[in-house]
């Protein structure tokens, strides 16, 4: 049940919807996306309204939900392929390898996507529902389950979007996700809005011992990529061949190296 949902979304603007299990994320991107009938209320989406205009919304976004909609049979070329082929586009080929490129999933673009971890499969679905350029798109917590590298993976392909100026709404649970990519956040709290601000505006409401928990963060995400490597990205043999010492460096020691 949602209460108190209002919000705008600027074009070619990144919006996050942040809020905890349960508190009506989904519900939200079903709604914008004409999966589901509010009861009460208007929505818009690229100017058209969700309940008059289905179908002229239905043109103007795609989703990528919650859960990875990939052919698992399929090569991730293959999924692309299909896809460019359903929306009626020229060449389905070109696109698919454009897309691979993009998303650096070119040397994976002939394995099964049944082989591919968990990152990669959130790649090529966000890859999926960039084909035919849609003005909107919506991502249902494009980066849960995913390990730290693959999360950089993905916000920097969501600030891609926006710089390409697709408009972006996003649902999330963690905070320096908004953080990092948001230029506006809206905190859902058991289907309410209760916050709906700039970071900026959001931090001077947040009380303090909230943002003691956001700077003590990336510390342990510091730790984790000074241990692992920053560019750790399909690098399967990537901590096996550090050395030892280097394994124990920080990025600063490392660069003084
Ligand atoms: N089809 C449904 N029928 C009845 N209640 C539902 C339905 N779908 C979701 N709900 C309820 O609505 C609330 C919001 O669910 P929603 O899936 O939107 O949350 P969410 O923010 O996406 O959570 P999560 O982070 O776990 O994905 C929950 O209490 C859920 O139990
Ligand atoms: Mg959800």
């Amino acid at each position: 049940m949602l209460r108190g949902v209002d919000f705008d979304v600027e074009r070619g603007s990144v919006f996050a919807l942040l809020g905890s299990n349960g508190a009506g994320k989904t519900t939200v991107i079903r709604i914008l996306s004409t999966l589901l009938k509010a009861d009460a209320g208007t929505v818009d989406v690229n100017g058209f309204d969700v309940a008059a205009q289905p179908a002229k919304v239905r043109e103007s976004f795609n989703l990528t939900g919650q859960f990875a909609a990939v052919d698992e049979i399929l090569t991730g070329r293959e999924n692309l392929v299909l896809v460019a082929k359903l929306r009626h586009l020229k060449n389905p080929g070109a696109v698919a390898d454009t897309l691979l490129r993009r998303f650096a999933l070119t040397d994976a673009a002939t394995r099964k996507v049944a082989t591919y971890s968990g990152g990669m499969r959130r790649r090529l679905d966000i890859a999926m529902s960039l084909i035919g350029n849609p003005p909107v798109i919506f991502l249902d917590e494009p980066t849960t389950g995913l390990d730290p590298q693959a999360r950089v993976e993905v916000w920097r392909t969501v600030k891609e979007l926006a710089e390409y100026g697709t408009t972006v709404l996003l649902t999330t649970q963690y905070l320096d996700e908004a953080e990092e990519l948001a230029d506006r956040i809206a905190i859902l709290h058991k289907g309410r809005i209760i916050v709906n601000g700039t970071l900026d505006e959001l931090r001077r409401l947040l009380p303090p011992a909230k943002v003691e928990y956001v700077e003590k963060q990336p510390t342990l995400e510091d730790v984790f990529f000074a241990v692992v490597g920053e560019n750790g990205k399909n690098d399967e043999n990537g901590i096996a061949d550090q050395s030892d010492e280097d394994r124990k460096a920080t990025p600063k020691e490392k660069e003084e190296r």
